[in-house]
């Protein structure tokens, strides 16, 4: 090796702030996270609106309490795993950022961390370690606080409402990363960002602020020797009672404890050094003060222990005043700002960490609070992330994620979000998606359609009530007795509402805000309500995978007119099943129409004509007319294609069965249906007749009744 290239001595102006153990910490320089495919083309987080920045990226939104206050996850678009998600709150309607614990309502900061304890139990469970190859997995949960740094990167562009991360690193994420220990990382920007060298002293700080202070029961400060246990993250600890403790108001109250702490000590070091309490604006800097007048200020403050007023000397030594060149080039440059001086205001991260278990002994493992704060600079960044070792997670080039890793993301977040539906009670889940959110779109003319509201006394008109009471008597014949029921198409709630009062949990989806909105109310005064009321398409349900027990698409496939919409929807209704669930999926048969329009009258209507005779030829039925009597744009099957499309989407049909039969032709249908003696005989009949095959084509509705197989040894799923 030659002189020119030896390796420099690193010189780390900071370099005295590490205590003596830390060059011997490991560290993961760089860790590559899997990306997504297709990533939004910028990352700014500039809109107005938390809806049109994260659009399709919402997975649910769950509303806490009454006054719009809602908590949305949001699936990454930059993830930092596999598995992971973010939990953002928003405020009343959004025009207000609430970014800290303390800005937020506790009963939204309790729900938070609700959700929090969620997760964990989630990722702990056997049957989701089994799933996810989660065994040994390391779990990062926390919030970023940095409101008023938005001369960094992180401050400036990305979202500054409180958000919490739900990470979740598999041991292979791991597997392949190279090791080192921090001592052998000679890049000084590199080796700040893996371990700040001033996240130490900040935590001695923080711990001097709060030592007289009471804590709640079961919780203790982590003291000096424990600062960073078994490799576990830099920063200010306090031990909690366990996993358990999170989803306590006890809980929320600490962390607002903490941070108003955090920021009462934050603000009496900011007048030490610049003469200030108030934090300066984006791309400015106030003065510093002179040594000797910090270390006058410091000494005022009793409150301090000896070591940490010793550290804040020697960290005023070792700052100096930016420039306006040096500030106008850091914008530039945002790389470089990020890793600059900031005095802007208190940032920390604060999470919950606890070191992997082995399986048998998780239950038992000591769980701590993580406090790492930026003080007075941000020339390092948060270790903690990465779990416990610190490590830099790079997310612009790592490799782009798998087919079966994005199918595993998604199985992994669904099934999440199915646990947070359950833990959530009454109707208060909702998820207001904007059309696009949903990945799909309804068609103009089938919203225009539904805009009029006649869907809500449908099945009142004394005519149409057969096809209620009918479908009904099928419904009770065929379902499981009781579970989780999943009514896709479920409009204003006829049925969903009837399912609830037998006693199943039953989930309402349906793209058309206003039968969300009648369905709702229909559920305010219900005894039985539903779990919940979700505006979602049939084809990418807001469900998770294998979470119900029944599927009901009594209305989707009428309206989805191209076959792979319809497999679309008949693939999600065997996503969302159990093994053994069962499905119960309507169609219109296009060969009704014929007697239905002759019976009206209709049929003289040349246009009507035309109408059918294209939907007697390939099931699409195009309503030019403007007439309601008609439709809107649909689909109308045949009896056999029903059931072959259930088949082909792996569903094993087991009834095919008509519905109204030919009862609407029947002149004084509605007088029968009033008369409960006239309607039992007719319903009777109608039940004798309803499998027969010739007469199926005859019934304005067609109700398939299939099951999802359970897997055996020759048909393993692999989703
Ligand atoms: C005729 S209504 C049936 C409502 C209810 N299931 C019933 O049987 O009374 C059809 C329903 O399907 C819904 N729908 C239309 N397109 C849909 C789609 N792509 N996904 C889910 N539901 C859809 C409509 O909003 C409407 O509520």
């Amino acid at each position: 090796m030659t002189a020119a290239t030896a390796r420099r001595p690193v010189v780390d102006r900071f370099g005295p702030l590490y205590p003596a153990s830390a060059m011997a910490l490991p560290v993961i320089p760089r860790l590559p996270m899997p990306r997504l495919a297709a990533p939004p083309p910028d990352v700014r987080n500039l809109s107005a609106h938390y809806r049109d920045h994260y659009g399709p990226h919402i997975l649910r939104e769950y509303p806490v309490g009454d006054s719009g206050d809602r908590i949305v996850v949001v699936d990454k678009a930059f993830p930092h795993s596999v598995y992971d998600m973010m939990l953002l709150a928003t405020v009343g309607d959004d025009t207000v950022i609430a970014s800290s614990v303390s800005d937020v309502p506790e009963a939204m900061l309790t729900t938070l961390l609700t959700f929090c304890g969620q997760f964990v139990r989630y990722v702990h469970a056997s049957s989701t370690r089994r799933r996810f190859g989660l065994d040994g997995a390391q779990l990062m949960i926390g919030t970023n606080y940095d409101p008023s740094t938005t001369d960094r990167d992180n401050g400036q562009w990305w979202d500054k409402r409180m958000h919490w991360h739900l990470n979740c690193w598999p041991t292979t994420a791991y597997r392949d990363a190279s090791m080192a220990s921090l001592g052998d990382v000679n890049d000084v920007n590199r080796r700040r960002a893996l371990v700040d060298p001033i996240a130490h002293l900040a935590a001695r700080i923080m711990r001097d602020a709060i030592r007289t202070q009471p804590l709640p029961t079961g919780c203790r400060l982590a003291d000096d020797t424990d600062l960073n246990p078994e490799g576990g993250p830099v920063g200010f600890k306090i031990a909690l009672p366990g996993w358990d403790f999170l989803p306590d108001t006890t809980c929320a109250r600490l962390l607002v404890h903490l941070h108003d702490v955090a920021a009462g000590a934050y603000a009496q070091l900011r007048r030490c050094f610049t003469g200030s309490p108030a934090a300066s604006p984006p791309w400015t800097r106030p003065g510093l003060l002179p040594p000797g007048q910090v270390a006058a200020n410091l000494d005022e403050l009793t409150w301090l222990s000896e070591p940490a007023r010793q550290g804040l000397r020697t960290l005023r030594s070792l700052l100096r005043d930016v420039t306006t060149g040096e500030m106008n080039l850091m914008r530039a440059d945002m790389d470089l700002a990020n890793r600059c001086l900031t005095l802007a205001g208190l940032d920390y991260h604060l999470g919950f960490w606890s070191p992997p278990q082995p399986g048998s002994s998780r239950g038992r493992a000591p769980v701590y609070l993580v406090m790492q704060f930026k003080l007075l600079s941000a020339i390092g960044s948060s270790p903690a992330i990465g779990g416990s070792v610190a490590s830099i997670l790079d997310r612009f080039r790592g490799p782009i994620m798998s087919a079966q890793q994005t199918r595993l993301r998604r199985q992994f977040q669904d099934r999440f979000l199915a646990l947070l539906d359950c833990h959530t009670e009454g109707v208060n889940v909702s998820n207001r998606m904007p059309d696009a959110a949903m990945g799909t779109s309804i068609t103009p003319e089938i919203l225009a359609f539904y805009a009029h509201g006649a869907e809500q006394e449908r099945l009142n008109d004394p005519r149409r009530h057969i096809e209620y009471l009918r479908t009904i008597d099928i419904l009770t014949r065929h379902l499981p007795t009781a579970g989780i029921v999943a009514d896709v198409g479920g409009g204003p709630g006829a049925y969903a509402l009837r399912l609830a009062a037998d006693g199943h949990r039953v989930h309402l989806v349906d793209p058309v805000p206003l039968h969300l909105e009648q369905a709702e109310a229909r559920c305010a005064d219900a005894e039985s309500p539903l779990a919940s009321i979700l505006r979602g398409d049939a084809r990418r349900l807001p469900l998770g995978s294998g979470s119900c027990d029944t599927v009901l698409l009594l209305g989707p496939l009428y309206h989805l007119t191209d076959a792979a919409d319809r497999a679309r929807a008949w693939a999600e209704a065997h996503r969302v099943l159990v093994p053994g669930g069962v499905v119960a999926a309507a169609a219109t048969s296009r060969f009704y129409t014929t007697w239905e329009y002759l019976a009206k009258n209709l049929y003289d209507d040349p246009a009507v004509e035309a109408i059918l005779a294209r939907h007697l030829c390939d099931g699409q039925h195009r309503n030019p007319t403007g007439d309601r009597r008609l439709f809107t744009t649909g689909y109308f099957h045949s009896p056999r294609e029903l059931a072959v499309e259930a088949s082909t989407a792996g569903l094993r049909p087991h009834a095919l069965l008509a519905v109204e039969g030919a009862a609407k032709l029947l002149p004084d249908l509605a007088e029968r249906l009033r008369d409960p003696h006239r309607r039992d005989l007719l319903l009777r009949a109608m039940r004798r007749v309803e499998a027969e095959p010739s007469l199926l084509g005859m019934s304005e509705h067609i109700l398939l009744i299939a099951h999802k197989p359970a897997p055996d040894s020759t048909t393993q799923e692999t989703t």
